[in-house]
């Protein structure tokens, strides 16, 4: 890539030595480039795959040409490392000249592609990662994924409201677990609830089975549980075998542990499982089942929510670059993405013109079995949620 680019520019350089007008064949200006960094590799690759996957079933139904100008995307894998998601932005931005970064499957490799965003002046679309510091660590950050505030606080209310008294958390010690945790307990315990055991666990490849003995001996009502998306399945599994569904302690928390994508192979420990989320498969709407149905044609899987940030982000790219009329720039761009509105599969939804992060329904839901799969069905809607987690300025 660098060996063409640097050969099209030695070339423009002569024409213009030469006094001659020439029209290049492929002028950077024709094209809108997306750098996408993704986990593709690793623990985190589910995320990395629904993320890519969304986008090609966008580009698929809308083209890959917008405002006139043809649509290329880098995919580059930074298997949620984020030194290795510094050095993909940066050649993406010096050698390829992307016009936008986009992705970022953790919050660690969305922040430390922040500064990098801020220097070059392009946006970067967030469309995985959930602490709600994010937006702030540049202007240029705009997010189309969720806030683990957004859902956490919803269900720390929803708990107390059902009678359950006596929780024990168990999350994922980095920063989007913090942020479940702390917005739930806020929740909760101002409520009247009260914390009896609290377990961080690594991000990197977890064994949760020491930690389940002691959530069961704390004999909670339910376990707080936050996994990043693609763990909920190992959870759920030894969650089973060590007998916590039998002893009667539901799994209650943020959406992420019943990621649709992993939900059919959890069994029936995870019926009854009630949590607050942005996006279910089962979303009764139209255009849910539209992107549903094509989604599993394409890819043989359910979309979970991951594929909806991604569908958005892309989306949200799109409809800036027709607002511009293919300019570029990335200020005129992200003037352009505030304050836009849209209907997502997951309902109804928008940017937040103040912070850059989205707003968004959030729905309680509970799996249920139907026609023999399971799915998380949603029952109560609260809508245009806000990211209750910005600092106050
Ligand atoms: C994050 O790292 O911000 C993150 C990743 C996966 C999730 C939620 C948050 O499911």
């Amino acid at each position: 890539m660098f060996v063409r680019n640097h050969l099209l520019s030695l070339a423009a350089g002569a024409a213009v030595v030469a006094g001659v007008v020439v029209a290049s064949p492929a002028r950077a200006a024709d094209s809108v480039k997306i750098g996408l960094i993704l986990p593709m590799t690793g623990g985190q690759a589910s995320t990395g795959k629904q993320i890519d996957n969304a986008i090609k079933l966008y580009m698929q139904e809308h083209g890959d040409t917008v405002a006139g100008k043809k649509v290329e995307i880098i995919l580059k894998d930074d298997g949620a490392v984020p030194d290795k998601t510094k050095t993909a932005a940066q050649e993406l931005i010096v050698n390829d000249k992307v016009n936008f970064i986009a992705g970022f499957g953790i919050t660690p490799a969305a922040l430390a592609a922040a500064p990098l965003a801020t220097e070059a002046k392009i946006p970067e679309v967030v469309m995985a990662a959930g602490t709600s510091i994010i937006t702030e660590k540049s202007p240029y950050i705009v997010r189309t994924s969720f806030t683990l505030a957004q859902s956490s606080t919803i269900i720390g209310d929803w708990a107390v409201k059902n009678g359950i008294k006596k929780v024990a958390t168990l999350t994922s010690d980095y920063a989007p677990g913090n942020d479940a945790l702390n917005f739930f307990k806020q929740h909760f315990t101002a409520g009247g609830g009260q914390i009896v055991e609290e377990v961080k666990v690594p991000l990197a490849n977890p064994d949760f089975a020491p930690f389940l003995q002691r959530m069961k001996d704390s004999k909670p009502d339910a376990m707080f549980v936050f996994v990043p998306a693609g763990q909920g399945g190992s959870f759920m599994k030894q969650y089973a075998e060590r007998g916590l569904d039998k002893a009667g302690i539901k799994v209650i928390g943020p959406g992420d542990v019943m990621d649709d994508d992993l939900l059919n192979g959890m069994g029936d420990a995870a019926l009854g499982t009630v949590t607050a989320h942005i996006y279910s498969a089962a979303h009764p709407s139209q255009m849910n089942k539209d992107f549903v149905a094509a989604y599993k044609k394409d890819f043989s899987n359910r979309p979970g929510f991951m594929a909806v940030g991604g569908y958005d982000g892309i989306h949200l790219i799109y409809e800036a670059l027709k607002k511009t009329n293919g300019d570029t720039n990335g200020d005129k761009l992200i003037a352009a993405m505030k304050g836009m509105k849209w209907e997502s599969p997951r309902g109804p939804i928008s940017i937040d013109p103040e912070t850059r992060d989205i707003i968004q329904n959030v729905y309680i839901r509970k799996v249920e079995k139907k026609d023999g799969e399971l799915y998380n069905v949603e029952f109560q809607t609260f809508p245009d949620v806000k990211d209750a987690g910005k600092t106050k300025k």
